[in-house]
């Protein structure tokens, strides 16, 4: 008999703390679709596509480190997540593997659902591969992107790259922006007490973003609240970057609520 469960897998290099297989078995579940996902340790992107085809896999969320390092072994690559140089989602059918990036579409709901992102200027700390996604986001929709780093030369390359101007990480507080948005591991779970940008800084903003969602409120995201600006959690990002794995895996509209629920939940737990 023909076994129609499907099989989804998260790769990266750790994978224990992720809350992907959490929040994607929860929405498969409430789907009603027949699918496991599961957390996959590579030490290598190369090995991927290999246990991809052994383990029957249809779609995979790849995460860090391998984002980047991933792309040169799949047969099709969107437009966006080539021009952002990562992917976060790929997807097998008829044996072809096929890359996607939801982490700009991801940022950009989370954006959306709180602020308007046309005509405004935002402060894109970092310059990585989600700063990238960020940047490529803001100016989809129509914003302005300022890309701030700490080394000047590789800021000043991402923001030549994409045609918007550059700021040295210490001159933040010279930046007029409508929303700052922190891409950099500063303030991640164990190092809760450090924050990219000192707390007078961020008075220049209305909004503050974190991209980081371990913790659910970071250093960064508690100075912004007491210096009076709005803030939005990186929690709603990531929810929305795997409600959109699931929409391009299935063709379905995922749970999005109920995602944010368990993710939220479980995040809260830890924080007590
Ligand atoms: P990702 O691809 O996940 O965005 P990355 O490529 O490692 O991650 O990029 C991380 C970004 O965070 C970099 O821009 C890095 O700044 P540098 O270019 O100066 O290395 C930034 N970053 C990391 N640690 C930082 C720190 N302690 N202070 C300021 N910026 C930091």
């Amino acid at each position: 008999m023909k076994n129609n469960s499907r099989t989804f897998a998260l790769f990266g290099n750790p994978v224990a703390q992720s809350l992907s297989p959490l929040m994607h078995s929860a929405a498969f579940r409430e789907m009603k679709i027949d699918a496991s996902y599961r957390a996959l340790r590579v030490g290598d992107a190369r090995d991927v596509p290999g246990e991809m085809e052994k383990l029957n896999i249809s779609g995979a969320s790849i995460t860090i480190p391998h984002k980047t390092g991933i792309m040169q072994y799949l047969d099709t690559v969107s437009d966006s997540a080539a021009r952002i140089g990562a992917v976060n989602t790929v997807t097998r059918a008829d044996g072809r593997l096929k890359g996607d990036n939801t982490d700009w579409t991801g940022l950009i709901s989370a954006l959306s659902e709180a602020l308007e992102i046309r005509g405004k200027r935002f402060a894109v700390l970092g310059a990585g591969g989600a700063a990238r996604a960020a940047v490529y986001g803001i100016l989809t929709e129509g914003g302005i992107p300022v890309v701030v780093n700490r080394t000047v030369q590789k800021g000043e390359q991402v923001a030549k790259e994409f045609g918007c101007d550059f700021c040295p990480l210490e001159d933040t507080g010279m930046i007029k922006g409508y929303c700052l948005i922190n891409t950099t591991p500063v303030g991640m779970f164990p190092n809760m007490d450090a924050s990219p940008v000192s707390a007078e800084t961020l008075q220049h903003f209305e909004w503050v973003m974190d991209t980081i969602y371990n913790p659910l409120e970071t250093r960064l995201l508690k100075d912004a609240g007491r210096a009076g600006c709005r803030t939005i959690s990186g929690a709603t990002m990531f929810v929305h970057q795997g409600a959109e794995q699931i929409r391009i895996w299935t063709g379905l509209q995922p749970p999005t609520e109920l995602m944010k629920k368990v993710v939220l939940e479980r995040l809260k737990d830890e924080t007590n």
